[in-house]
């Protein structure tokens, strides 16, 4: 089993690359506050995504194509004010790459000015390779996302397991390939058959992290909202909850109210 093998007091896409080298195995989590931020990263994360997953889980959206790229700096730049070791690499959101290589450049340096973070990430391969080589020639570090790739779920019409068949799974690997071609540092895998995943991860010297894509990768990344269990209608084979936080912050809300309710609380200690 892979432990930590060298303490990084500020972990860097090269400490990424040479953890990939000792096999030591990666932790990212997504988060998108100032407090949670802390937590997770005093907690000992490697790297710390701020994906635009947050328009489900922030905003309560039921894709991630609304959320703008002003929302994603306010987002990555609360998380920035809270760490001070992990990676932090924001997504960029959906309509800010895809159209043109100067348009993803310009999207790409405001998130890297206005929030401070230190990366950014893309969804897709070769259909966005002139926005990819762009930012990465303007020194910005890039992370791909392949496989299920949830800001063109209106082309796949489902959140299911992609690259089954062979023609997908043969052009994830070109995908990748390019990925490490162009300079990205490393390649998020998402919802992808757990034996093409760790094919990816062994073809390529970039460190692959995956999400629902098994064991055989770099690193592993979930949605924090999602492994601390503060929500039960999102529940894929996937997710392991660490914690019942939905049914706690319900408990304690529900305590608080009785207690208010009842005037048991504030007690003589609680006042001035
Ligand atoms: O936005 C996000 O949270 C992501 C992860 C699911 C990898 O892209």
């Amino acid at each position: 089993m892979s432990q930590a093998k060298k303490n990084y007091s500020r972990v860097t896409t090269a400490s990424l690359l040479e953890m990939k080298r000792n096999q030591e195995k990666i932790a990212m989590l997504t988060a998108y506050d100032f407090t949670l931020a802390g937590l997770v990263d005093q907690a000992g994360i490697d790297v710390i995504l701020v994906g635009d997953s947050a328009s489900n889980v922030m905003a309560g959206h039921e894709t991630t194509l609304p959320i703008t790229l002003d929302q994603m700096i306010y987002h990555a730049s609360s998380v920035v004010r809270a760490v001070k070791r992990a990676l932090i690499v924001v997504d960029l959101p959906f309509g800010t790459y895809q159209s043109d290589s100067k348009e993803a450049l310009r999207s790409a340096i405001r998130i890297m000015k206005e929030s401070g973070a230190h990366a950014v990430k893309v969804e897709g391969g070769e259909q966005i390779k002139p926005s990819i080589e762009r930012i990465v020639e303007a020194g910005i570090p890039v992370m791909g996302h392949l496989g299920l790739t949830p800001q063109s779920i209106y082309k796949f019409g489902t959140y299911t397991v992609r690259a089954r068949e062979e023609q997908e799974a043969e052009q994830l690997l070109k995908d990748a390939a390019l990925l490490e071609q162009l300079g990205c540092f490393g390649i998020v895998l998402e919802k992808i058959p757990a034996e093409l995943a760790q094919k990816v991860a062994k073809t390529v010297r970039i460190p692959v992290i995956g999400i629902g894509a098994g064991a055989g990768v770099d690193g592993q990344v979930l949605v924090l909202h999602d492994m601390l269990g503060m929500s039960k209608e999102f529940s894929p084979r996937f997710l392991r909850r660490y914690l019942d936080l939905d049914g706690m912050i319900r408990g304690a809300i529900g305590q608080y109210t009785q207690d208010v309710k009842s005037q048991s609380f504030p007690n003589e200690q609680e006042k001035y």
